[in-house]
């Protein structure tokens, strides 16, 4: 790609990531083509109860990010509020993957109540790759716990953890 980069730019990747899948590390990386710097930061606290602790969480993701050698890419986690992390990192931009039109709705709510919270923030969406537009951490664990493949949508890393943890 030619250097079209957002020079001095952070942008912050927020999401549970329980696990990251090939539809997050689309956009990650989509997301590292355009800005300095991106901050894929794993959210906490999470009423979603992860399977996955915040460490094994992180770890799936600096695997993926060694793996495809992006130096412009770091990995975080952030308690509490989004919104406090990004003015804790200097940061105003959020990048949010939109997988299908019923995304839109949380999505638009999301931006909404972040920019109500944060008034210098800007939420940018990057429309989710097709190829992954149907897929999401919660249909995976179910798809892994069940017995069935999953090798075309998250890393063997983070399938063989899958398949350890959830057919126990
Ligand atoms: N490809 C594949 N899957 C994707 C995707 C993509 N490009 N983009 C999103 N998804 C999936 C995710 O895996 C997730 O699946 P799941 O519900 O099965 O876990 C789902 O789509 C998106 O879930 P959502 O709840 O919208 O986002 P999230 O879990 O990724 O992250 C936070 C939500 C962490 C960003 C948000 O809750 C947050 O900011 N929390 C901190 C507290 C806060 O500030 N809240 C906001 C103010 S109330």
């Amino acid at each position: 790609m030619t250097d079209t980069k957002i020079e001095h730019k952070i942008a912050v990747y927020p999401g549970t990531f329980d696990p990251i899948t090939y539809g997050h590390i689309d956009i990650m990386n989509r997301a590292s083509n355009i800005f300095s710097n991106v901050i894929v930061a794993v959210a906490e606290d999470s009423e979603k109860k992860p399977v996955f602790s915040i460490e094994e969480r992180m770890s799936f993701i600096k695997n993926v990010v060694q793996e495809g050698k992006k130096h412009n890419i770091e990995i975080d986690s952030f308690p509490g509020l989004l919104v406090d992390y990004l003015k804790k990192m200097k940061a105003h931009i959020i990048i949010r993957g939109l997988r299908v039109f019923t995304d839109f709705d949380h999505e638009f709510a999301l931006a909404s109540i972040n920019k109500k919270l944060f008034p210098d923030i800007e939420t940018i969406i990057l429309m989710t790759n097709e190829k992954y537009s149907f897929i999401s951490s919660s249909l995976i664990k179910e798809v892994a716990k069940l017995g069935g493949s999953i090798k075309d949508y998250v890393p063997e890393i983070v399938a063989n953890a899958l398949v350890k943890k959830l057919q126990m």
